[in-house]
């Protein structure tokens, strides 16, 4: 598995924590692997550099691979992405905070799922940030090169909805046989994620449990320490990058709705 696409049909359900969260516990899952968690919010989410204790460049990251006069081949992408740990086993790619700066990347988003095969091959899963499904500026090159597609939403019959006919665009986009799929943040609020999963004709997932505190970890205040390792966002987030892969690895039947 390589590319994954995280994004949202409506509300802010937490697809921007759900990306951070599965950064980090995504090398303790899969042992031989590095993660690259890219911030592709079209909106421009600045959460990101929460994530890095501002320890962040001005200007780096997507936008400086679009300010580049050739196109980033896959060292490119590992060169301008911060790495959170020595090892580089976790790798965080900025994005943008500003709308209109979103107009310039869509070159990098090509290259990038050019580049997704050769980052497979060297090691590293990549972990998008898509943002709102249907923003004028998505990363669609991303959603049509990604393994997995993943919906993000909460448990309420509107969350549900909305998804609903946000996959049936996908599918009908990227062809019944790829592989979209969808993670509840906070299930029983108040319907299951299997409940949910079924409704949205998708293989079920462990739902993200709901954790305001582990979620402001890693949003703002960094992230590390027994209590964040061991808080029900990074179990669950854990059990999530275990199932994820075989979601993305599994050739999933045709679904007609
Ligand atoms: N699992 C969670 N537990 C508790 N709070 C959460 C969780 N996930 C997200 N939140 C909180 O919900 C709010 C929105 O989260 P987040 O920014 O991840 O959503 P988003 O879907 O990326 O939104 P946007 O569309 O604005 O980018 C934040 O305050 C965040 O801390
Ligand atoms: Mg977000």
């Amino acid at each position: 598995m390589t590319l994954l696409a995280l994004c949202s049909a409506s509300g802010a359900p937490g697809v921007t924590t759900t990306a951070l969260a599965l950064g980090w516990v995504w090398p303790l899952v899969h042992r031989e692997r590095r993660v690259l968690v890219v911030d592709g919010d079209p909106a421009g989410s600045g959460v990101l550099p929460g994530y890095l204790h501002a320890g962040v460049v001005a200007g780096g990251g997507v936008l400086a691979l679009a300010a580049e006069r050739s196109r980033p081949g896959p060292d490119a992408f590992l060169d301008e992405a911060l790495a959170l740990d020595p090892a580089g086993s976790r790798m965080v790619l900025l994005g943008f905070t500003s709308t209109a700066q979103a107009r310039t990347v869509t070159p990098v988003w090509e290259a990038l799922a050019d580049a997704a095969r050769a980052l497979d091959a060297a090691g590293v899963d990549v972990v998008v940030d898509a943002g709102r499904l249907g923003h004028r500026y998505e990363p669609t090159v991303l959603f049509q090169a990604a393994d997995a597609v993943v919906a993000v939403l909460g448990s309420s019959l509107r969350a549900v909805t909305t998804t609903a006919a946000a996959l049936r665009d996908l599918r009908a986009s990227r062809g019944p046989g790829s592989r979209t799929t969808a993670v509840v943040v906070g299930e029983r609020r108040p319907y299951s994620a299997r409940e949910i999963s079924s409704e949205l004709g998708v293989a079920p997932l462990p739902a993200v449990a709901v954790d305001p505190w582990a979620a402001g970890a890693l949003a703002e205040a960094g992230s590390t320490g027994w209590r964040f390792e061991r808080s029900a966002l990074l179990r669950s987030a854990r059990d999530l990058a275990q199932n994820l892969r075989t979601a993305a690895t599994t050739v999933p039947a045709a679904v007609g709705s």
